[in-house]
């Protein structure tokens, strides 16, 4: 394949077909790490970027400042280097050290927020009002605020949800993570406007409160909404079926099994999601395709998810969550 830029690379990523042991159901894992950023969110960065140019927001020069947890910001810094922007993350400890390097790498300048926050806290409502704050004082900058912009949810209708329409004949469940809901909302859109049975499972970690709870503590990164944070503005909540918890233990080992039987190094809310999705897929009978979002890759977690060390001093480690996934694959 030969291309022009980085950017025509976003999107057309692969999926490994599994099967459950207990039915005839299909698993399509669709490995979202395959694009140039290492995640999904490279196709809304792109989007929100293109969308901020046409409507005027954005101008020759400017300089873009976002709120991320770090894939967010992975994709707006390597799109704003290759359209001559300056972009400047706002990012707080939950942002593991890999994604805040691979954003300076991509000439992104990092601002941190959240003293004080403990290591499983969230700083979301600091990081949001910083990057809000910077860029009202900025000339010529712009605010992408990817949990009210719709252009995050857009970048999937057309993008994600075609390229499994285009590759699966009849896909009767999908799950995916939910945070600002982008990624899983603008997938059912677009699947809903082609088969409106495929029903659609959120997963958020449990202690986000994205469909109620009290709110505690979670390590899961990149996903959910923790308690003092506003709901972002672009979820839709009626085009999801059903939503599910998982613990921070199901998620990192389900990522360390995944590593190590498949060979597929997947990060930390993705782990998650195919935890849950397992569950749910096992307890079905006959025959059906389900489609598991993986947002993004291990790679970014080497410290943490894949650190044994880490693990141990955070009491993650549980080896009954690698039994269970034997069970059902
Ligand atoms: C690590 C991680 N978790 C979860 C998500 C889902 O996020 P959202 O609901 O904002 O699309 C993403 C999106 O790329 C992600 O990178």
């Amino acid at each position: 394949m030969i291309v022009e830029k980085i950017t025509d690379l976003i999107g057309n990523t692969p999926m490994i077909k599994l099967k459950i042991k207990n039915n005839d159901w299909n698993v399509y894992i669709k490995l979202e790490k395959f694009n140039p950023g290492g995640s999904m969110k490279d196709r809304m960065a792109l989007n929100m970027i293109r969308g901020a140019e046409k409507s005027g927001k954005l101008k020759p020069g400017g300089t873009i400042i976002e709120s991320s947890s770090g894939n967010t910001a992975i994709g707006l810094a390597i799109v704003s280097a290759i359209k001559g922007y300056k972009f400047i993350a706002v990012v707080d400890h939950h942002a593991s050290k890999e994604k805040i390097d691979m954003i300076k790498a991509y000439g992104g300048e990092i601002v941190v927020v959240g003293d004080g926050y403990k290591a499983n806290e969230v700083a979301v409502v600091e990081r949001e009002q910083t990057a809000k704050n910077m860029a009202s004082k900025m000339p010529n900058s712009f605010f992408p605020n990817q949990a009210d912009n719709e252009d995050n949810k857009y970048a999937y209708v057309d993008s994600l949800a075609t390229e499994l329409i285009n590759e699966i004949d009849n896909i009767d469940e999908i799950y995916g993570a939910i945070g600002t809901g982008g990624s899983i909302c603008g997938t059912a859109l677009g699947i809903k406007k082609h088969n409106k049975n495929t029903k659609i499972n959120a997963i958020e970690p449990e202690g986000s409160i994205i469909f109620g709870g009290e709110g505690k503590p979670y390590f899961q990164s990149g996903t959910g909404n923790p308690k003092d944070a506003d709901i972002p503005k672009i979820i839709e909540y009626d085009l999801i079926d059903k939503n599910y918890y998982a613990t921070d233990k199901e998620a990192f080992n389900t990522c360390r099994y995944f590593a190590r039987k498949y060979g597929i190094l997947v990060g930390g809310s993705s782990g998650g999601v195919i935890y849950k999705a397992l569950e749910d897929l096992n307890k079905k009978q006959g025959k059906g395709n389900a489609v598991i979002l993986v947002c993004d890759g291990g790679e970014k977690y080497l410290n943490n998810v894949y650190n044994d060390d880490w693990m141990n001093k955070n009491n993650l480690i549980d080896t009954s969550v690698e039994e269970k996934i034997k069970e059902w694959l």
